[in-house]
């Protein structure tokens, strides 16, 4: 029971296997006088290693032997235990591989029993005792059974955990797999002049591990291009930390950045790593850089340029290997001309900067974003949205979009969950966008305006149906085609517009 008791515990303490069966192994010579003692276990590919071995003068690592083979081999197979009570009458009694140095001046009893997973052995364990003519097999065997199903039982909890760990580990390659298409380049959507430049520059950066700034209007993207430079850079399989700057209060900023010991400020009960050193081989982005206090902009300058600083509250410097990129929307040189931005912190940031276009000065990437958005959301809100209507268009062609990609995103969004149809119509666009359209016109719109709008609308969508064939869209909106062409005349509506 003593024996027991103890092979247990070292069974229990840990999940490294090889070396609990070692010391298992030692209790059993220490406590039950084995001579010699193995633990084979059969591999994925059926093969049997020894996994551990005691009282063998031999390196036991990599010995191979195939089931069936040997009585350690038939046991495996058999799932049966086996006594070879003198070991002189048996030619290969202890395991194929493994003979024994000399032939032993004594004579020795081997006993070999199953490791059994699910009533299947998927292992040995073979001892050598000294030959004693009273000795009674089967209470040795029963012994040996209860130690071989204690190592089943490790045995079982380590490869449960093997496996957790393998799903696990395909499950986060899978999700960077998938974080790394999302933020792909491709995703980026826009061929338009100044856009281009800008995947110019982004790959060049993506190369390097120049620190980056990315400035831009709100709801450009610059996000998104923080994304695409890590993604595309060799820190790619690396962690992405990003850090809203603007979003912590002064008083947090320093510790998420940098961490803190246990005890540096009330309620740091315990040392917690801060953004820096979770970020550690990839890439930390500072977004909102212009809201950051001046007292922490000291301390970023100094990871900046020395890559090493402290946690709060500790005496001990960390380094750290990290690529910074830092986004602000605010104008830098105005805010350091008012003393709230560092010029040195500045000069730092700006070795690598890309401006991002707003949108209202790649209006030629409209269109490319509004299929995008509208693919991405009818999919997303289970709609089947056709098409745009030109009215529509005209619509957001006109639009100065000052909350630029963002604001396009949101007003599709909206657009696709009032739709009603298959088309998307100038009504279902948000208000903001109608009454930057009538601008120049009446604030208030009159019903005959509004009826004269919407049929305008019908017209033009239907003679796009039928790319400019008055005869046909007459007939698709049910009027005749004198009515039909005297509207278009009336509405200035051009056909030909829509021949090709
Ligand atoms: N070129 C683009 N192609 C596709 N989607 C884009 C593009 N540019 C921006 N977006 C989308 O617009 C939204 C706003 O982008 P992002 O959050 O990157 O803007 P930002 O510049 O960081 O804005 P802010 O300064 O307000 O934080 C996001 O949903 C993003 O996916
Ligand atoms: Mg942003």
């Amino acid at each position: 029971m003593a024996t027991l008791l103890e092979m247990s515990q070292a069974l229990s303490g840990t999940l490294n296997l090889r070396p609990s069966l070692q010391r298992l192994l030692e209790i059993l010579a220490k406590g039950h006088s084995a001579i010699r003692s193995v633990v084979t276990l059969l591999t994925e590919d059926g093969e049997l290693i020894i996994e551990a071995a005691d009282g063998l003068d031999l390196p036991v690592r990599n010995i191979r032997s195939r089931v069936g083979e040997g009585i350690t081999g038939r046991v495996v197979e058999s799932s049966k235990p086996v006594v070879v009570p003198r070991v002189s009458r048996e030619p290969d009694y202890l395991h194929p591989a493994v003979k024994r140095a000399e032939r032993p001046r004594e004579e020795i009893s081997f006993v070999c029993v199953p490791i059994l997973i699910n009533r299947k052995a998927v292992g040995a364990l073979g001892v050598d005792w000294r030959f004693k003519a009273e000795r009674d097999f089967d209470s040795s065997v029963k012994f040996l059974g209860v130690v071989a199903s204690m190592i089943a039982q490790a045995l079982k909890l380590q490869r449960a955990v093997e496996d957790e760990r393998h799903r696990l580990l395909a499950e986060n390659t899978h999700l960077r797999q998938e974080l790394r298409e999302r933020y792909d380049f491709t995703n980026i959507i826009g061929t338009s002049g100044p856009v281009r430049e800008m995947y110019e520059q982004v790959s060049q950066v993506a190369k390097t591990n120049t620190t980056a700034l990315i400035r831009g209007e709100s709801g450009t993207g610059k996000e998104l291009i923080a994304h695409a430079i890590h993604y595309n850079s060799l820190r790619a399989k690396k962690p992405f930390v990003k850090v809203s700057c603007a979003a912590l209060p002064d008083s947090l900023i320093e510790s998420e950045l940098f961490g803190y010991e246990k005890g540096a400020f009330t309620g740091a009960q315990q040392r917690k790593k801060g953004r820096f050193e979770l970020a550690e081989g990839g890439t930390l982005f500072l977004d909102e850089i212009g809201d950051i206090n001046l007292a922490t902009q000291v301390k970023l300058l100094r990871v900046l340029q020395e890559r090493e600083f402290e946690r709060l509250g500790a005496t001990d410097t960390v380094k750290v290997n990290v690529r910074v990129i830092a986004a602000t929307n605010q104008d830098l040189e105005k805010v350091i001309a008012e003393g709230k931005f560092r010029e040195d912190l500045y000069y730092r940031l700006n070795v690598f900067t890309i401006f991002v276009p707003p949108l209202r000065d790649r209006k030629a990437d409209l269109l490319l974003l509004v299929d995008h958005f509208l693919e991405k959301f009818s999919r997303e809100h289970g709609k089947i949205i056709k098409r745009i209507s030109t009215p529509a268009i005209d619509m957001l062609m006109a639009y100065h979009w000052p909350g630029n990609v963002r604001e396009l995103e949101n007003a599709l969004e909206r657009s696709v969950l009032v739709c009603d149809g298959q088309v998307i119509h100038a009504h279902h666009l948000p208000p903001s966008l109608q009454t930057a359209e009538s601008s120049g016109t009446v604030t208030r719109i009159s019903l005959t305006d509004a009826v004269g709008a919407f049929e305008k609308d019908l017209i033009q969508d239907a003679l796009k149906t039928t790319r400019g064939n008055g005869a046909k869209a007459a007939r698709l909106l049910a009027t005749t085609e004198r009515v039909f062409n005297y509207k278009v005349r009336k509405y200035a509506i051009d056909s030909a517009r829509f021949r090709n």
